[in-house]
């Protein structure tokens, strides 16, 4: 499913955040690029930048310097409404807290996102049946989040990202809160989904054992990239 088409593309990503009298260079001048259909680690140690990166790639923030390109389309200086148009279009967030719904079942939380779509491609229902049997929640489809084990809960927050199927999956430290096993099943379902519908996807982790289970890794050391920031050219052969 990997092909050649640069996906995500850095040129010179710089973020600067005040800190009181401060100035925290959260990233300096990061180059790399991503085709679709990788699966990519980025790792580094904590305050390192990875969640700044990971955020800059979604549209959650602009860069201060440098730019930042999605599916070829610069969106380091898009206002607020053309980001979040974005965001609903290509790109399926995961994090480290599942951020579910609480009062909804795990069939409504993933039927949500499709509901809300400007232009849905899916039938709510239909789809968020098929996303949660994927992931191997047939049975749970019912419950709510409280009723779920972690990696149970992971795995819906996963088929929610998935509901309007972007590109893009960018998933922040997605293992964060699970035991090793919860953590292997959710790298599985990833790894399925990258698989089956060619999904690229990104991943932050501190866990270097999940970050093997990736197909290549950015190491962002104090806001710099210290390798690994073009695909490797096996890629571009598929
Ligand atoms: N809102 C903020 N204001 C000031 N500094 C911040 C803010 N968010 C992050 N930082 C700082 O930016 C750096 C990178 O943070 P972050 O991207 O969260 O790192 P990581 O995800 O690798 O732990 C750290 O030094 C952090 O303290
Ligand atoms: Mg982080």
């Amino acid at each position: 499913m990997t092909n050649s088409r640069i996906i995500i593309r850095a040129h010179e990503l710089s973020k600067e955040l005040p800190l009181g009298k401060y100035t925290v260079h959260a990233l300096r001048g990061v180059n790399m690029e991503i085709y679709a259909g990788e699966m990519v680690g980025i790792i580094g140690p904590s305050g390192s930048g990875k969640s700044t990166l990971l955020g800059l790639i979604g549209g959650l923030d602009t860069p201060t310097h440098g730019t930042i390109e999605i599916d070829g389309t610069d969106i380091s200086r898009m206002n607020e409404d053309s980001l979040t148009e974005i965001r609903n279009e290509k790109i399926g967030f995961i994090f480290q807290f599942f951020n579910l719904i609480p009062t909804l079942t795990a069939l409504e939380n993933v039927a949500l996102p499709i509901q809300f779509a400007r232009k849905p491609q899916f039938k709510p229902e239909k789809r968020a049946k098929e996303l949660l049997d994927m992931l191997g929640l047939k049975d749970r489809m019912r419950h709510r989040p409280s009723e779920l084990s972690g990696g149970q809960q992971q795995r819906v927050a996963i088929a929610r990202a998935l509901a309007n199927n972007p590109p893009l999956l960018l998933a922040d430290e997605p293992t964060g809160n699970l035991d090793s096993e919860s953590g292997a099943m959710v790298m599985e379902a990833l790894r399925n989904i990258r698989q089956q519908s060619g999904t690229t996807v990104v991943i932050v982790t501190h866990d270097s054992k999940i970050a093997e289970r990736t197909d290549r890794t950015l190491t962002l050391v104090d806001g710099t990239l210290v390798n690994g920031t073009i695909p490797d050219p096996v890629y571009a052969a598929h």
